[in-house]
């Protein structure tokens, strides 16, 4: 059963320098149960396509396609009907998690406050605050409520981000770039906290991150975009061994947990993500693929699909899948 259908998403900001297009034309699924990694290099619009599925978007954004969450097109709900669906259904756990917690209130009252559309007396809610404390690995939890945000370390303040999160029990959970602020060893519990949490949501979960690494020890499934579009999805037990895409596998190579001869020079991808909204032609990755020939700076690619569906790749070299 699909909980998520993105057919034909786009997205582009007015700036004073002319039009974004930060996402284009985007189709992607997301199954009951399954956790996704979103992943790409910093502006290639993971952050504006999390903001679109949050109903977030600023208003210099305009947004065209279908965004359908339980057969429903976010991209047409009332304000009312989207405030409702973020307190309930959607939950978020951002980088910043100062940006998820008031510094001028103590986290019991944030915890009680973030329950405000389920049933049950201040005091159960409470309760319910200091069970899920509990949960994602937090001594004291009763003192833990008296305190402030400043208070805390950023890795007890993200845990508290991501109990937060899930006190409101969210179908899909949606945690964009949770470890990137914190040091090696706090990004490593986060994210175990985060497998652990696979058990709580009664969904899905979308795994937003630069890093590969991270998505191929959390997620089911990856999707990575390129430039604003999507250019590669599958299992990840298959995109990490057979990669199909020139900039999937350019990715792989760059990942330094997978390197096994020592070097001084980590490997990177030659020339830089094309500025979005600059008009181009083609494939957004040709200037840099070392792959290119001649149709990929005329033909903008068309999708191509495995024989059984699960996988998709963007790429005038990928003729059939193998
Ligand atoms: N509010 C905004 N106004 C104008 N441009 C924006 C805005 N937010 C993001 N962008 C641009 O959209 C592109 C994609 O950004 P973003 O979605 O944040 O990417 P990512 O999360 O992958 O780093 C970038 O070029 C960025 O500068
Ligand atoms: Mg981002």
């Amino acid at each position: 059963m699909n909980l998520l259908e993105i057919d034909d998403l786009s997205v582009t900001y007015n700036s004073p320098d002319g039009p974004v297009k930060a996402v284009s034309n985007i189709s992607l699924n997301l199954q009951k149960g399954e956790v996704l990694g979103l992943v790409g290099e910093s502006g290639s619009g993971k952050s504006t396509l999390v903001s679109a599925l949050l109903t977030l978007l600023p208003d210099n954004a305009h947004a065209s396609g279908r965004l359908c969450w339980h057969g429903e097109d976010l991209l047409t709900l009332s304000a009312t009907a989207r405030r409702q669906l973020r307190g309930n259904g959607i939950a978020t756990v951002s980088q910043d998690p100062f940006t998820a917690l008031n510094p001028v209130l103590t986290i019991g009252k944030q915890l009680v406050a973030f329950q405000h559309h389920k049933t049950g007396s201040r005091r159960e809610k409470r309760t319910r605050a200091i069970a899920m404390l509990e949960r994602v690995g937090i001594s004291d939890p009763q003192g833990r409520m008296r305190q402030y945000p400043h208070e805390l370390s950023g890795g007890i303040r993200q845990r508290i981000a991501i109990a937060a999160a899930l006190l409101t029990e969210p179908e899909l959970l949606i945690a964009d770039e949770p470890t990137t602020a914190l040091d090696a060893t706090t990004e490593m519990q986060v994210v175990e906290l985060l497998n652990a949490s696979r058990r709580l949501v009664d969904g899905a979960i979308i795994f937003v991150t630069h890093d590969l690494h991270l998505v191929s020890s959390l997620c089911d499934r990856v999707a990575v975009m390129y430039a604003g579009e999507l250019i590669e999805t599958g299992p990840c037990a298959e995109i990490f061994t057979t990669p199909s895409h020139p900039y999937t596998r350019a990715l792989l190579a760059c990942d330094p947990a997978r390197i096994t001869t020592p070097t001084r020079q980590l490997p990177f991808i030659a020339g830089s993500v094309p500025v979005p909204g600059m008009a181009r032609q083609g494939c957004p990755f040709q200037p840099r693929c070392a792959e290119s020939f001649a149709p990929c700076a005329q033909e903008t690619p068309s999708a191509v699909l495995s024989a059984d569906g699960t996988r998709m790749v963007c790429c005038h070299k990928v003729t059939q899948h193998a």
